[in-house]
């Protein structure tokens, strides 16, 4: 690990930012706990993403289960496809994930097949890094978590490894919902599970972690989007998959270079920069990475990492990905329910198809009185319900079973007033937690020759907005404190009172982890020509102004709502 990182980690552990889980006993890895500090930054975080995407695209949000039953993800495609490689020692029996141990010689040994890695650890004489034993086959290990509903194993669940699924079960009633509109865009934030094979880089790689998703249902042939033309001239850092270098283009030149497939996926893309930038992440240190073909998950037509450059290199922390058809379509298959969209035509169109005809000659004798409804239920079929030369139609109750000499499949002409299509999905998936750290890195700044540090955090995210002094806590000034601090409390802004140590210590306190404004209660409040204010400091500048102590809430929330403190 790199000095930002110690460093960082230390400050995040003592200030109560986050803890390694378990510690007690000795921890576990990949698993930590978010403290009073860090679980208010994230709430932050989640906060600016809502009002992202609930504020500024007209979202919803809904909250699913984190335990489904397997046919979710049989149907998905987790449970055969969600796994990475792994590969025991033969003498310690340590696990590895096996594209770890070769990624000295490929620029991407995720995409490699278990055979190219058993020949890999031949050619390159890789053995086990612990106790130097000779390596077993490389195998698929799945990476959900597996458990049971109910007792005994009566019905097989998995805690889910994304929270996507809970959108795309819930498609029907999300459309509803919009009044069988599209586009539909669903957000949801919560846990996902991964039983990852070696966890490391911190809180890069977690077992139990936090997502932030938007699912996006669009019209499949109208991948625009009215908001396009706002952000066409925008740029960004783009890295195609194509082999070139980082190119910087705009939206609309990404389009219509065919770098970035659609407009739709271009517009999330540049909403990904504007939200990461807001919450502090160094534009110069984002750019947007496209999938390889071979890297792209089993769902997706095309994905764009958003990454990020920390000391640990470029970080993947976003994933925006166009996933086609594949989730509702599998879904409808497997759940034997149709999931589609009704695209009404701008006109009724008249159009030519095979249509179930009754013969009803035929029916009349036989059927007599029933005739009339077996004929129209006939009618009502396709010719897809045709199987070897007979339809089973449902009248009052009662399966028939009709053969070709009661119906007939000819073209005939039809007025439609619409079609059915499935909604595709464009994906923007946020791993909260990797935000969570870059925005801390991006934030850390650490003087070492004061042995000072001050954490930079944009005043939206910061978890403690403003910190609340008395220069001693007698005379009364501890009072007017108090009083400033429950009425910036009521205000819903988090405040911090603290009375000791000196001014200089606290200052230090509140600039460690990120507080952008200080207020100090001198005597000077209490009497003289000052009476009646206070000083407010900015983290920033260092600078410090006289405010008076009732506009104290008035004036912070100014300055969260984006009033410079030079204009106080
Ligand atoms: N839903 C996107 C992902 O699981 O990464």
């Amino acid at each position: 690990m790199t000095e930002i990182n110690n460093d960082l980690l230390s400050v995040c552990k003592r200030r109560g930012f986050i803890w390694p889980s378990f510690e007690l006993y000795g921890g576990v890895a990949g698993m930590f706990d978010y403290g009073p500090l860090g679980f208010s930054l994230r709430n932050n975080i989640v906060d600016t993403w809502r009002d992202v995407y609930k504020g500024g695209e007209g979202f919803v949000e809904i909250d699913s289960e984190t335990v489904n039953p397997r046919e979710v993800f049989k149907a998905s495609g987790h449970v055969d496809e969600f796994a990475d490689l792994i590969t025991y020692c033969t003498k310690c029996n340590l696990p590895f994930r096996a594209d770890h141990l070769v990624k000295e010689f490929y620029n991407n040994p995720d995409v490699l097949t278990p055979k190219e890695l058993d020949d890999s650890f031949a050619k390159h004489g890789i053995s086990c890094p612990e106790c130097k034993g000779r390596l077993g086959p490389v195998e698929e290990f799945n990476l959900m978590f597996k458990t049971s509903i109910g007792p005994g194993s009566s019905r097989v669940g998995y805690l889910r490894p994304e929270t996507a699924q809970g959108i795309f079960v819930n498609f029907l009633n999300l459309y509803r919902y919009n009044r069988e509109k599209l586009p539909l865009g669903v957000i949801q934030t919560g846990r996902g599970y991964r039983n990852e094979i070696a966890p490391r880089q911190g809180m890069i790689r977690m077992r139990e972690f936090n997502m932030m998703e938007v699912e996006l249902f669009v019209d499949p042939e109208d991948k625009d989007w009215a908001r396009f033309p706002e952000v066409a001239d925008q740029k960004l850092d783009l890295v195609p998959n194509t082999g070139e270098e980082a190119i910087t283009v705009t939206l609309e030149e990404a389009v219509e270079k065919g770098i970035i497939a659609n407009r739709v996926l271009a517009y999330f893309i540049y909403v990904t920069k504007k939200f990461l930038t807001r919450l502090g992440i160094d534009e110069s240190r984002l750019r947007f990475r496209q999938h390889l073909s071979d890297e792209m998950a089993h769902y997706a037509a095309d994905c764009w990492d958003a990454e990020i450059l920390l000391s640990y290199g470029w970080i993947e922390v976003t994933g925006i990905a166009d996933r086609g058809c594949w989730d509702l379509s599998r879904h409808a298959q497997f759940s034997g329910t149709d999931l589609t969209h009704f695209k009404k035509f701008d006109e009724p169109k008249e159009v030519e198809c095979d249509k179930v005809k009754a013969r009803h000659k035929a029916l009349g004798p036989a059927y007599k009185g029933k005739a009339k409804a077996i004929a129209d239920a006939l009618e009502a079929k396709n010719p897809s319900d045709v199987r070897d030369g007979k339809v089973t139609v449902s009248v009052d109750g009662e399966d028939i079973v009709l053969g070709s000499e009661f119906f007939e499949v000819a073209r005939a002409k039809e007025k439609l007033s619409g079609e059915r299509v499935v909604p595709h999905v464009i994906e923007p998936s946020h791993g909260l937690d990797r935000i969570f750290y870059s925005v801390l890195e991006h934030a850390y700044s650490y003087d070492s020759k004061e042995d000072y540090t001050v954490l930079r955090l944009r005043p939206e995210v910061a978890p403690i907005k403003v910190g609340v002094f008395p220069l001693m806590e007698k005379d009364g000034l501890d009072v007017l404190a108090q009083r400033i601090h429950h009425d910036v409390h009521s205000h819903r802004v988090e405040a911090y009172y603290d009375g000791a140590g000196t001014i200089g210590k606290r200052y230090a306190r509140m600039d460690e982890v990120g507080t952008p404004w200080c207020i100090t209660v001198d005597y000077d409040s209490l009497e003289g020509p000052q009476k009646g204010t206070v000083t407010i400091r900015d983290r920033d500048s260092g600078t410090q102004k006289r405010v008076a102590a009732d506009s104290v809430s008035t004036v912070i929330d100014a300055l969260l709502g984006g009033k410079s403190f030079f204009e106080l």
